[in-house]
């Protein structure tokens, strides 16, 4: 059976490699001695590509002959697409299979966040109930939630929100016809009208900084900022400091700007939950999107249209 090159661009998890190997011939970059020897090598042949998430323009000028590059996860902020655009590079990704799990993560920082779980959980931890109960806390029921970026994600995550019967509202470059959530064209007239803000647009330079000190600041002293997108949208020294100062009520965060390094001021705050990057840290989501990966370099080895184009 042809079992064509196909370059390993970062490390990936032993299922998609297994799935993989059936088909191709595997050369991982992250593992080689010389990656430059082996660039070169493959340079005059090699047609395929997995990542997760990032590929630089200067990776694909030293592949001339590559033609698909598919991308384990749904942002693609760290792939040059338009450098693979102009060179008729094919880019995939993983939409869609993903969806489901980033919500209930979602979901359950906010509650985690309004709860204070992580602290309640401490607290019977270090036997301080024997002292006295824990202190009354904050909840999602009939609060009034804006999402910043009403894709595939920001609508599964909009419709958990409903179920806990909070007021829905969205903002994005454009009204969207059927959905029924406010919509606010402008970001920070939703920041002053909602108690929290779920951050779920792609990362990109039109995204870059979006939240910035004056939409955390329009959020106020009793919003809460949530983050399960890019940390790249935030600006996240302006987010600390209002967090620190109590200007912004609380934020539950699965990203940060410089993963994973996490800014350490955040470790002492009473009102913040942390996450490292789960959104879609399921075995279930995984296999499902490692199944994508695979078939979208399968379609294409076999001259098919791909399942999930980028580009
Ligand atoms: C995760 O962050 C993804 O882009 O899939």
């Amino acid at each position: 059976m042809d079992r064509p090159d196909l370059l390993m661009i970062v490390p990936m998890p032993e299922p998609v490699v297994a799935g993989l190997a059936q088909d191709f011939t595997l050369h991982s970059l992250a593992e080689a001695e010389d990656a430059d020897a082996l660039l070169a090598r493959l340079a005059p042949t090699l047609r395929f590509a997995v990542t997760s998430g990032r590929c630089s323009a200067s990776l694909m000028e030293a592949l001339p002959k590559l033609e698909v590059i598919a991308s384990y996860g749904v942002g693609y902020d760290g792939i040059d697409v338009d450098a693979a655009a102009a060179r008729g590079i094919r880019v995939t990704n993983t939409p869609g299979v993903l969806s489901d799990c980033v919500a209930e993560v979602t979901l359950g920082l906010m509650i985690a966040l309004a709860h204070r779980i992580p602290q309640a959980d401490r607290y019977v931890r270090e036997s301080r109930w024997l002292q006295g109960n824990f202190p009354l806390t904050a909840e999602l029921t009939g609060a009034r939630a804006g999402i910043l970026g009403l894709g595939r994600i920001g609508k599964e995550i909009a419709r958990r929100l409903e179920a806990f019967r909070m007021e829905v509202a969205y903002h994005g470059r454009r009204e969207q016809a059927d959905v029924p959530y406010r919509y606010f064209a402008d970001l920070e007239a939703m920041a002053r009208a909602v108690d929290w803000l779920v951050v779920i647009a792609p990362g990109s330079s039109a995204t870059q900084g979006i939240v910035s000190r004056r939409i955390m600041e329009a959020l106020g002293p009793e919003g809460c900022l949530v983050n399960v997108a890019r940390g790249s949208l935030v600006d996240e020294p302006a987010m600390v400091e209002l967090l620190a100062t109590g200007q912004l009520g609380g934020a539950a965060l699965d990203v940060f700007a410089d993963e994973p390094h996490v800014p350490e001021a955040l470790f002492g705050l009473e009102n913040v939950v942390l996450l490292p990057h789960q959104g879609s840290a399921t075995h279930r989501t995984r296999k499902a999107m490692g199944d994508l990966v695979v078939a979208n370099l399968l379609a294409h080895k076999r001259g098919e249209p791909l399942l999930t184009p980028v580009t």
